[in-house]
Order: structure tokens, then sequence, then C-alpha cells
């Protein structure tokens, strides 16, 4: 929900990575560290814009759909596949995250399904058999400071998945929230919290069936644009985060 990690966390990703590689959209993402956040309720959650610098006069807008509770989707990257994620809570302190790739118009290729395999894109590479990853808490997740003092990867952790995840679990499994300081790239994190404080409220009380049950919720779609500096992201963007079949996404 905060873009602006990828410009850090992601930077060695964005040059090399077969699953994000070669996107003109990287390079906004990568001159630009300091995103501005414009988040608008959708039916189901949030858009999520993530708004960079591009040419004169025009932005680089990167739109995150969140459906209520637990669905994420990124915004697309050239004609990479599209992916996303799903946080699906195990018990009180632990979720499994399901990521997907698809592409609207056309079946993912050989290299690409190969490459998600082999912890490329949003995927880890397995344990065989099993859904672990081999980057792990438990080997310090393979971390490379070698590799990190020649600048291939930000953290020393390889691969976007693990390096999102390593980052996710080493805050411990319950943070205390008190103590954490939000900033206006937070913006789409506070507003998730508002709505599902608000729903599990409204559920509780009057019985309200929450945001994001009705099928319906789940046919929004992320986007990447470069806009005029003067156009609203989402009155521009209404029908490119609609799920229209045979229409490919809109990405940069
Ligand atoms: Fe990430």
């Amino acid at each position: 929900m905060d873009s602006s990690h990828v410009t850090f966390l992601h930077s060695g990703g964005l040059k090399t990575d077969p699953l994000f590689k070669g996107a003109k959209g990287n390079e906004y993402n990568l001159n630009d560290t300091k995103p501005f956040f414009e988040v608008a309720d959708s039916e189901g959650g949030l858009f999520v814009g993530a708004r960079r610098n591009a040419e004169d006069g025009a932005y680089y807008w990167r739109i995150t759909p969140w459906v209520m509770p637990n669905f994420t989707m990124v915004p697309p990257r050239g004609d990479h596949p599209v992916h996303g994620h799903f946080w699906v809570p195990i018990d009180d302190e632990n979720c499994w995250a399901y990521s997907f790739d698809y592409h609207p118009v056309r079946a993912l290729t050989a290299a690409e399904r190969q490459a998600m395999i082999d912890g490329h894109g949003v995927h880890s590479k397995n344990i065989p058999g099993t859904y672990r990853p081999e980057a792990n808490m438990d080997n310090d997740y393979l971390i490379d400071r070698e590799a990190q003092k020649r600048g291939e990867t930000y953290s020393g952790v390889a691969g976007i998945a693990m390096q999102d995840a390593s980052l996710q679990e080493s805050m411990g499994p319950v943070v205390d929230r008190s103590r954490e300081r939000l900033v206006p790239a937070d913006s789409g994190i506070i507003k998730a919290r508002q709505k599902l404080r608000r729903a599990v409220l409204a559920l509780r009380d009057h019985g309200t069936v929450p945001p994001g049950v009705d099928p319906a919720h789940h046919r929004v779609r992320s986007a990447a644009v470069v806009l005029p500096r003067a156009e609203s992201f989402l009155d521009a963007c209404r029908e490119d985060v609609k799920v229209t079949p045979g229409v490919r996404q809109s990405t940069v």
C-alpha cells in the first residue's frame, strides 16, 4: 500500500528481474523517491494512488486496489503479467500470503512461468513440496552483504518477494502501533485501518455485511498511467480500474 518502498527496496529488481525489467514506468519509479499519495474509496475498499513526476507537465500514477479485507493488486509494468496478493489469516499472529500473476489478454509464457517458480517477480522460490521459501527467517533470508555492497540489492536479500517478506516478518508477529510514526506516504494504510474498523463495528452492532463480500467488488484492476498534471487520477482512470474482458491492462 506504500509504493514508496519500491524505489529503495526493489531498486535492483526494477533493473534486473525478468518479470519487472524493461518497463518505462520503472524509470519514473527510480527517478522520483518521494511519491505523493491520493487515496479514494471504492465500493469494496480503496484505490491507493501513488503519483511520481514524469516528463514535463505529466505525472506517473500507480493505482493499487485494496479489496476488503485482505486483497491487494500491484500496478502493472509494461507488458509483464499483473500480480497481486491474498493475505489469508491462519491464526491471530500468522497468515499465508498467496501471490498470483495473470495477463488479461494472453496466456503466460513458459519463460514467465519458469521465472515465477525460480523466485522472480512477486514469487518465492520454495523448498520443494512445501510453501516455505528457501530463503526464510531461520537462515537470515540468505542475506548477501557482498551483493549489497556491489549495489545489486538494497537490503542484501535477493528477490522481490523475499525483500518484502523479510521486512514484514522481522517486525515480529504483532507490532505496537502506538509507537509508529505515520507519514503522508501511509495514507493508504491509515484509510484501510479506518475502513476495517468501521466495517467490524457495523457488523458487530448492526449486522451490516462488510464491503468486499459482494463479488462485484472484486471486479477491479490495478493500473499504471501517465496523466497531465491537472487531471485527477480516479476521474481519468474510471475505465482503467474496471475489469473489461478482452481489454488489456493500462500500463506504462
Ligand atoms: Fe514490495
